[in-house]
C-alpha cells in the first residue's frame, strides 16, 4: 500500500474551489455571522476536552464541502490506512512511517512495549535515586545532547509539562555553540549529572561535537569507568555508541522506521520520562493515541486535523497565504512553535511531488508564532493591519495549572478578544482616519482544551501532526523525508576544512572565501 499520486489542481474539487474562491473572496464573516447566529455552533467539534472553534473562518458551508469534496478526490482515506500500515510510505527513503506505533496500545510491536517497560524502570530509578552517579550520590540533573528530532521535541514537552515535574532538572544542549555547552557545564556536578545523547544517525557533526566536549570534560575528573554511570544514548546506531564509549546496556532503541522529528514518543523521550515521571509520560503517549483514533475513524467533517489541514491548504492554494501563525496563550508552551516548526517545515517544504515532477502550486506553508499575550504587544499589529494575511491559530486552556483565576481571566479575555478583532475590525466604531481602520475579515482557529496535562498535550501535539500530514497528502508530496537539510550539512564539512587549515580558496565561491579569510 503506498500512497495515492493525485495531482490536486487536476482534480475536479480543485477547480471548483477555485471558481468558488473567486466569489466568496470579497465577501465579509462578519456578514456571515450576523445573517446566520448558528454560525459557531456549527462551524465548531468537541472531541474529548478540546473545542476546536473553526467559525472565523473565510469558508461557507460549500467551501467545506468542496475541500472535503478534494480530500476525496485526492484519496485521503486510502492514505491514513497507509499511515497507519507498516509499509514503506516513505518512498524516498525506502522506509516505513510508524510512529503512531509508539504509542499504540492496542497493538504495541513487540520492541516498543519492551523499550516502554525499559523507559519505565530507567525513569522510576533515576528519580527514586535508584541509580546512583559514581560517588554514590542522586542524579540530580539530566542532560540530553541532540538536536533537530532529538531535541525540539523532548524539549518543548519538557517545558510544557514542567508543572509535573518530579524533581530532576532536565537541561538541553543542541546548538554546536560551544559557549552554551560551557555556560551549561558550568551550573552541573560531574557526579550529579546524566548525560542522555539522542542521535538516530549517531553522526550528526552538533550532536557528536557536543557529545565529545562534554566527555571530555566530564572525564577531566572522573575515571572512564564513570561513564556507565552518567551517560546512556538514544540511537539507532548501536555501534557508533558503543565505539564512543556508551555501554551496551545504557543503549536505548531508535528505529529506522519513525523520523526523528517524531521520535519523542518513543526512547528520544527518555529526558521527558525523567522529567515527568512515566505514568505521565505514559499519559502523553495515551492522549496521542486517543487523537490518532479519532484521525483514522472520525467523518472528514468532523474530524479536527482533517478540517484543519484542508482549512491551510484552502489558505496556502486560494488565498495564497504564505505563512500560518500559532499563538498558545500559555507560557508553558513557548516552545510549541519551535517545534512545530520543524514538524511542519521540514515535513511539507517540498518542491518535487509524488510523481517526481516539480509543483505548480505552493506547499508547505512558513510557521511562525509565540505565545499571547506577548505576541499582542510585538507581531499583531502586522496580523491586524498588515498586507499580507495571516490565518492563525489561537490555543488556549479552560482552567490554569496553579489556579489563578484573575489572570486566566485576563488571559481568555485578551485570547478571544484578539480574534474577534481579526473577525469584525473596526465595524461599528468611529475611527478618525484610516490609520486607524481595522479592515478585519482575517481568519483564526480557536482551540480550547480543559487543561494542560500530559495527555492534552499528547493529543495537540498529534493533531497538528495528522494536519501536517493531511497537508502534504493533498499537495501530493513525500512528508516524511528532510533531503532538503543535506547540501548544507555537506558544504558545512568542506568549509570547516578550508577555515580549519586556514585556506579560504577551497571555496569556489568568492563571498564564502572571503568569510573565511575575514575570520581566520
Ligand atoms: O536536520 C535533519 C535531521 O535529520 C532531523 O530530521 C533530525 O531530527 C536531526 O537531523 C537529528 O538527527 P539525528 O537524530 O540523527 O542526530
Amino acid at each position: 500500500m503506498s500512497l495515492p499520486r493525485i495531482h490536486p489542481v487536476t482534480t475536479n474539487s480543485w477547480k471548483k474551489l477555485q471558481q468558488h474562491f473567486e466569489q466568496i473572496e470579497g465577501q465579509s464573516m462578519f456578514d456571515w455571522f450576523c445573517a446566520h447566529p448558528e454560525r459557531a455552533e456549527e462551524l465548531s467539534l468537541s472531541w474529548d476536552d478540546f473545542y476546536l472553534d473553526y467559525s472565523k473562518n473565510r469558508v461557507t458551508s460549500e467551501t467545506l464541502s468542496l475541500l472535503i469534496e478534494l480530500a476525496k478526490e485526492v484519496k485521503l482515506d486510502e492514505a491514513i490506512s497507509a499511515l497507519f500500515s507498516a509499509e514503506k510510505i516513505n518512498e524516498t527513503e525506502n522506509k516505513a512511517v510508524q510512529h503512531t506505533a509508539l504509542r499504540d496500545f492496542d497493538a504495541m510491536p513487540d520492541g516498543v512495549a519492551k523499550t516502554l517497560k525499559r523507559i519505565k524502570d530507567f525513569s522510576d530509578g533515576v528519580i527514586k535515586g535508584e541509580w546512583k552517579g559514581v560517588s554514590g550520590k542522586q542524579i540530580t540533573d539530566i542532560v540530553n545532547i541532540g538536536i533537530g528530532g532529538s531535541d525540539l521535541g523532548p524539549q518543548m514537552v519538557c517545558d510544557a509539562l514542567r508543572f509535573y515535574n518530579s524533581g530532576l532538572k532536565v537541561h538541553f544542549v543542541s546548538n554546536v555553540d560551544g559557549d552554551h555547552v560551557m555556560d551549561k557545564l558550568r551550573e552541573l556536578k560531574r557526579d550529579q549529572t546524566l548525560f542522555i545523547v539522542v542521535s538516530k544517525s549517531f553522526s550528526t557533526q552538533e550532536t557528536l561535537r557536543n557529545a565529545n566536549t562534554i566527555r571530555e570534560w566530564f572525564l577531566g575528573s572522573m575515571p572512564e569507568s564513570a561513564m556507565s554511570n552518567h551517560f546512556v544514548a538514544v540511537s539507532a546506531n548501536e555501534k557508533a555508541v558503543v565505539e564512543f564509549g556508551i555501554k551496551e546496556e545504557n543503549i536505548y532503541p531508535m528505529w529506522e522506521w519513525v523520523g526523528g522529528r517524531f521520535s519523542l514518543w518513543g526512547a528520544a523521550g527518555l529526558s521527558i520520562a525523567c522529567s515527568i515521571g512515566y505514568n505521565n509520560f505514559e499519559q502523553l503517549l495515551r492522549g496521542a493515541f486517543a487523537m490518532d483514533r479519532h484521525f483514522r475513524s472520525a467523518e472528514f467533517v468532523q474530524n479536527m486535523p482533517v478540517l484543519l489541514g484542508l482549512l491551510s491548504v484552502w489558505y496556502n492554494n486560494f488565498f495564497n497565504c504564505e505563512s500560518e501563525c500559532i499563538v498558545p496563550y500559555s507560557e508553558y508552551l513557548k516552545k510549541l512553535v519551535p517545534y512545530l516548526q520543524q514538524a511542519s517545515m521540514e515535513s511539507n517544504g517540498k518542491r518535487t511531488d509524488r510523481n517526481g515532477d516539480v509543483l505548480n502550486y505552493d506547499s508547505g506553508s512558513i510557521v511562525w508564532g509565540s505565545t499571547g499575550t506577548n505576541a499582542q504587544h510585538a507581531f499583531f499589529q502586522l496580523l491586524h493591519q498588515g498586507t499580507r494575511l495571516v490565518p492563525a491559530d489561537f490555543i488556549c486552556f479552560k482552567q490554569s495549572l496553579h489556579g489563578n483565576t484573575e489572570h486566566q481571566q485576563i488571559l481568555l479575555a485578551n485570547c478571544f478578544a484578539q480574534s474577534e478583532a481579526l473577525l469584525t475590525g473596526t465595524q461599528d466604531s468611529k475611527v478618525e482616519n484610516s490609520y486607524q481602520q481595522f479592515e478585519g475579515n482575517k481568519p483564526s482557529n480557536t482551540l480550547l482544551i480543559d487543561k494542560l496535562t500530559p495527555k492534552s498535550l499528547g493529543s495537540l501535539i498529534a493533531m497538528y501532526e495528522h494536519k501536517i500530514f493531511v497537508q502534504g497528502v493533498i499537495w501530493n508530496i513525500y512528508s516524511f523525508d528532510q533531503w532538503g537539510v543535506e547540501l548544507g550539512k555537506k558544504i558545512a564539512k568542506s568549509t570547516l576544512k578550508a577555515i580549519m587549515e586556514k585556506d579560504p580558496n577551497r571555496s569556489k565561491n568568492s563571498s564564502t572565501a572571503a568569510l573565511i579569510k575575514k575570520s581566520v
